[in-house]
């Protein structure tokens, strides 16, 4: 080990003292990626990206994916994705508000979710913005085992239009959106052996499950997830950047308002694994 890190809590988070020239190093990478494997969530503290080192720094480690370019008719979606409620900015208002509730990145396009999502804090909002990451890696690995042989088998079909339950009806979002629809199985196990809960708020549906049932499963393994031994909420400083395993752990941000002027620079790293 070369970097300097501090783990945040033993389940979920580590503080990396990254420095910007290190970066496309190979050992560098490899190090990041284990980190990343072990505790799921990294902060790099201040780390000062501009947007060509953020996309050398995600090439660095996989192969950059752009899941909003995934939407059709969005093929022209910047690499570079800006996460903002500021006036004329290219996302929709209604998605952002989205990431107000728990999500995984990219359940809903028809490639594998990101492996990891990076995210830089550009401009802050002078209240609320954080962001709270939960990983159900742990999540998953305490459930008893009967709670777990209940999950056994069960898929969940996630949907954009689910995702923005809590914001605004399906017709709040445009059709390419609305359309969006994924089935994937509620329990990831990984080519490694370790599994995850595939879990958030474009979670719709159990097949075979009636939907109170259903609804009400998904709901409990959320609050289990998101119990503070499994989450780590991070307070973020202008230069930050948090690189996190994105199908091992949720995310979302503590509200901020429409005018607050925060602004976050998202990559994500392609998913080399289908969800099986
Ligand atoms: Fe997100």
């Amino acid at each position: 080990m070369t970097l300097q890190v501090e783990v945040l809590k033993p389940a979920i988070g580590a503080k990396v003292q990254l420095d910007r020239a290190m970066i496309g190093d190979p050992a560098v990478s490899q190090e990041l990626l284990a980190l990343l494997e072990r505790h799921t969530v990294l902060v790099l503290p201040q780390i000062g990206l501009s947007d060509a080192e953020q996309l050398a720094l995600t090439d660095a480690l996989g192969e950059r994916v752009n899941v909003a370019a995934q939407v059709p008719g969005r093929a022209d979606a910047a690499a570079v994705y800006e996460v903002t409620l500021n006036e004329g900015a290219a996302i929709e208002r209604e998605y952002v508000f989205g990431t107000f509730f728990w999500h995984m990145d990219g359940l809903t396009v028809d490639v594998p979710p990101p492996k990891a999502s990076l995210l830089s804090a550009r401009q802050l909002a002078a209240k609320g913005g954080q962001t709270e990451f939960a990983t159900t890696k742990a999540a998953y690995a305490a459930l008893s085992d009967e709670e777990k042989a209940d999950l056994e088998g069960l898929r969940v079909v996630h949907t954009v239009t689910a995702s923005v339950r809590e914001v605004c009806g399906p017709e709040g979002i445009d059709e390419a959106r609305r359309a969006l629809r994924h089935e994937h199985p509620l329990v990831w196990t990984r080519r490694d052996g370790t599994k995850s809960l595939i879990i958030g708020s474009t979670a719709d549906q159990i097949p075979g499950m009636n939907q109170a049932e259903a609804r009400a499963l998904l709901a409990r393994l959320l609050d289990w997830t998101a119990q503070p031994a499994f989450s780590y909420r991070h307070e973020w400083q202008e230069g930050d950047c948090v690189i996190w395993d994105n199908p091992s752990a949720l995310h979302r941000v503590v509200p901020y308002a429409v005018d607050s002027g925060r602004r976050m620079h998202r990559t994500g790293i392609a998913g080399v694994e289908a969800l099986a």
